[in-house]
């Protein structure tokens, strides 16, 4: 039985502060951003916007009638949760008025939480394959002022729809896991900035990345070539190109040339908009989709998911034949291309703003044009 991704949604602010700008404005060269960090816009996100909304947002443009009527399991990853019990899955099921006949989870493990919502989709799949599952990645990725942190910074959500006879990709059984206790990247109860010990966590990074590539080729008999692209999750783009660089090494050139060319495109969205922590992996995979015109249905994309903490997974997936149809149905690049540049001034203004407020506070909504949006908190209660 086929089970993977059926359809893809993504959101994020409508604005965005330029990478040149916010270098002159901390005496860094620009090129360390652009070029060393590689990372072109960063999204900024507004206070009255949160992973429930960004989730909310996303998901709107995919799910359809026939899609809610089928729906069983709502998984939705995040490390910017919004209330230590309440789910923000049950948020969003009401936000979105979705049957109640179903069930809402959140799941965390820092960047990987959506990669586990696809995995225990599957198992669900394989026990009732008539319904279908919402997993969400959304997060806001926030590191303090002036930290070396502060340009990889960035927000927003990614909707999965997984489902039987997948039209986008369809999940291969082998996969490769491993996990580290490591504090390479946390937040701790009460804060709203990560802490994060850079170096470490992008050592880490690679080092996993290794260790379950070589894992899963020799689980699944697979090995470089058999490869059309591969994703990775992107904190910042030049990750990701230091994770394709390790695979690559010591291949043949002319394989790597397209495998370089493929990363190219995927990673063109995560460029402008940031990390988004745990949608950003399905981000680069959008990306790939809509920026790499000679994918034909049958190839094979590797997936590198990493969370700090630490989990990593390398999976695979094989693309089906509706997978152009299906992702030409949302014009993602016009949602980056629509966004209003905002000078460093408000966004430091917005980033003060935007942090977990329990206490009474009503938002001016006016400006936020997004259908789902955050209207504050009143007798503790979140309003939407
Ligand atoms: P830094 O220490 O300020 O930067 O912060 P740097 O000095 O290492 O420079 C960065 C790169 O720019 C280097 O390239 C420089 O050479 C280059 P590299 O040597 O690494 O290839 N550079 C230049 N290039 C061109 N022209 C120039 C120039 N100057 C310098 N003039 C750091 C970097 C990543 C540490 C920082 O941004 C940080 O702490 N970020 C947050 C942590 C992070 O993203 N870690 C990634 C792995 S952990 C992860 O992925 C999980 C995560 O998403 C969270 C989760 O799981 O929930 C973060």
């Amino acid at each position: 039985m086929k089970i993977g991704i059926d359809k893809i949604g993504f959101f994020t602010s409508d604005l965005y502060v330029d990478m040149r700008e916010l270098a002159q404005q901390r005496q860094e060269d620009p090129a360390k951003y652009l070029i060393g960090i590689g990372q072109k816009k960063m999204a900024v996100i507004r206070p009255t916007q949160d992973v429930v909304t960004l989730a909310a947002n996303a998901v709107d443009q995919i799910l359809s009638e026939a899609d809610r009527q089928k729906l069983g399991l709502v998984i939705f990853g995040t490390e910017s949760g919004v209330d230590n019990s309440k789910s923000t899955a049950a948020y969003l099921a009401g936000l979105l008025k979705l049957p109640e006949k179903l069930q809402v989870v959140e799941v965390k493990q820092a960047c990987y939480g959506a990669t586990a919502g696809l995995d225990f989709a599957q198992g669900y799949l394989c026990l009732h394959p008539e319904k279908k599952v919402l997993v969400i990645g959304a997060d806001i990725a926030r590191y303090g002022l002036r930290t070396p942190g502060e340009p990889t910074q960035g927000g927003g959500a990614v909707a999965m729809l997984v489902t039987t006879n997948p039209r986008i990709i369809a999940f291969e059984p082998n996969s490769a896991v491993a996990m580290r206790d490591a504090n390479d990247f946390w937040r701790p109860l009460g804060e709203s900035e990560a802490r994060v010990a850079g170096k470490f966590s992008n050592n880490l990074y690679l080092d996993l990345l290794q260790e379950v590539w070589q894992e899963y080729q020799k689980t699944a008999g697979l090995q470089l070539i058999d490869f059309t692209a591969f994703i990775f999750h992107l904190p910042y783009t030049k990750l990701g190109l230091k994770g394709l660089r390790s695979l690559t090494s010591g291949n043949d050139l002319a394989i790597n040339s397209q495998l370089f060319k493929q990363f190219e495109a995927a990673r063109s969205y995560n460029s402008q908009v940031g990390n988004l922590y745990t949608g950003s992996l399905y981000l680069s995979f959008l990306s790939l989709l809509q920026n790499s015109p000679k994918l034909q249905a049958g190839q094979r994309i590797g997936f590198y998911s990493y969370g700090s903490g630490a989990q990593a997974e390398f999976f695979s997936g094989l693309l089906q034949p509706k997978f152009k149809e299906q992702i030409a149905r949302n014009d993602f690049k016009q949602i980056l291309t629509g966004r209003r540049k905002i000078s460093v001034a408000d966004y430091e203004s917005l980033y003060q703003q935007q942090v977990i407020q329990t206490t009474e506070h009503k938002l001016r909504t006016t400006e936020d044009l997004a259908k789902y949006v955050f209207a504050g908190t009143h007798e503790s209660q979140r309003t939407y």
